[in-house]
C-alpha cells in the first residue's frame, strides 16, 4: 500500500540536505522497495516569508494527513528579531505539539570510520552507540505561565515554567524502557532531582514504570554529572531518558562525541507510530546555499523513517549499510573531513550513497 509522506525542507542548509534524502528515497521507488506518495511544504522561515505564518495551517493539515513528515532544518539570521510567535522554531515546535510528537529519538553512534573525526580521543569513543530519548512535547518548552512582562518599576521579568504530569513522564519512560529492551535494556533517567521538584517527581514515576519491566537495569543520574559523563566515559550508556531541555542539550553534547552533528538523525514519534524526521543539527546558515552540508543526517533520518512509520526496516538497514560504504570509500563532507580522505560536496555525497545501495 502506498504511503504518503510530507517533505518540509526548511532554511537554510536543508532544501540542500533535503535534495540529497530524496535521492535515495527516489532510488527506493523506482526499484520498487517502496510504494510513496511525497507531497512538499513549508515551514520555518521560508513559511513566514511566503505566508506570514512559520507553521501555515496548510503545512499543518498536510502533515496530519501523512504517514511520515521529512524535515529539513529551520531558522536563521534574518528572523530573528521577529517575535518569537512568528519564528521559524516555533513552526518546528508547533509541528512537534500539533502532531504530538512526545518521543524523541536521538542516536549517538560512532561510526568506526570517523573515530579520528570526534574531538575525543579514539579508544573514548569507539563503539559508541548510544540512544537519547528526549521528551519533545512538555516541559519548560511548553509549560505555562511563560512570557517577559513589564513589573510597575519598569523592570522587566521573564518567565519560563517547568511542568511534567505523571502521565507524560510515564509514557517516555515506557518509550524508553521498551526501545531498551530491544538494546542493552540499561537505561539511565538524567534529572535534576537535586534541585527541581518537578525532575523530582520524574524520577519517582521513573522508579514506579520500571517496576514493569523487570529486566530493565535503571539508573538516575542529574543532569550536570550526565553532561560531564558523556564526555569522560560515553560508553557506560545505553539508553537516556530525559526531560525536553535536558535532551536538547545533552543531545548536542553526544552529537560531538561522534565527530560531526552531521551525521546523527533523529525520529520524533506520537502515540499512533506517525513520526517525523529530521537531522539534529539546524540550518547552519554559515554554511547554506554552497554545497558543502554533510547530508549524510538527513539521509539516515530516511533510514529511521522506514523503520519506525513505513514499515520497511530491510530498507532501513540498506541506507544504513550504503551510508557506511560511502565511509569506508574514503568520501567525506568538510564537517567530518580527516587526513588522507577525499572532500566531497553535499550533491556527490548523496550521489555516492545512491550508487552504494
Ligand atoms: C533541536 C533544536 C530545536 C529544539 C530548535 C531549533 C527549536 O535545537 O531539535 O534540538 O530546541 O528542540
Ligand atoms: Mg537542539
Amino acid at each position: 500500500m502506498s504511503k504518503k509522506i510530507l517533505v518540509v525542507a526548511g532554511d537554510g542548509i536543508g532544501p540542500e540536505i533535503v535534495a540529497e534524502a530524496m535521492k535515495v528515497l527516489d532510488v527506493l521507488q523506482s526499484d520498487g522497495t517502496l510504494e510513496l506518495s511525497v507531497e512538499n511544504a513549508l515551514i520555518g522561515g521560508a513559511a513566514y516569508d511566503a505566508a506570514g505564518d512559520p507553521l501555515p495551517q496548510q503545512t499543518l493539515d498536510a502533515a496530519k494527513a501523512s504517514d511520515a513528515v521529512l524535515l529539513g532544518a529551520v531558522g536563521g539570521p534574518q528572523w530573528e528579531s521577529l517575535p518569537i510567535a512568528k519564528r521559524p522554531e516555533k513552526g518546528l515546535l508547533g509541528l512537534r505539539a500539533e502532531l504530538g510528537l512526545f518521543a524523541n529519538l536521538r542516536p549517538a553512534i560512532l561510526y568506526p570510520q570517523l573515530a579520528d573525526a570526534s574531538t575525543l580521543k579514539p579508544e573514548i569513543v569507539s563503539g559508541l552507540d548510544i540512544l537519547i530519548v528526549r521528551e519533545l512535547t512538555g516541559g519548560i518548552y511548553f509549560g505555562q505561565p511563560r512570557g517577559v512582562e513589564t513589573l510597575p518599576s519598569g523592570e522587566r521579568r521573564g518567565v519560563n515554567t517547568l511542568v511534567y504530569t505523571e502521565s507524560e513522564v510515564e509514557r517516555i519512560c515506557r518509550v524508553a524502557f521498551d526501545i531498551a529492551m530491544k538494546r542493552g535494556k540499561r537505561v539511565c533517567s538524567v534529572d535534576k532531582a537535586n534541585v527541581l521538584e518537578c525532575t523530582e517527581m520524574w524520577r519517582e514515576v521513573a522508579i514506579r514504570t520500571v517496576a514493569d519491566y523487570p529486566e530493565i537495569e535503571l539508573t538516575h543520574m542529574y543532569v550536570d554529572n550526565a553532561a560531564m559523563q558523556l564526555v569522560r566515559a560515553p560508553k557506560q550508556f545505553d539508553v537516556m531518558v530525559t526531560t525536553n531541555m535536558f535532551g536538547d542539550i545533552l543531545s548536542d553534547c553526544a552529537a560531538m562525541l561522534t565527530g560531526s552533528i552531521g551525521m546523527l538523525p533523529s525520529a520524533s514519534l506520537n502515540a499512533a507510530g506517525q513520526g517525523m524526521y529530521e537531522p539534529i543539527h539546524g540550518s547552519a546558515p554559515d554554511i547554506a546555499g554552497r554545497g558543502v552540508a554533510n547530508p549524510l543526517a538527513t539521509i539516515l533520518s530516511v533510514a529511521m523513517m522506514l523503520r519506525y512509520s513505513l514499515d520497511a526496516p530491510a530498507a532501513a538497514e540498506r541506507i544504513e549499510a550504503a551510508v557506511s560504504r560511502v565511509l569506508d570509500q574514503g568520501l567525506r563532507t568538510a564537517d567530518i573531513m580527516s587526513a588522507g580522505m577525499r572532500q566531497v560536496g553535499s550533491s556527490e555525497m548523496g550521489d555516492a550513497v545512491v550508487a552504494a545501495l
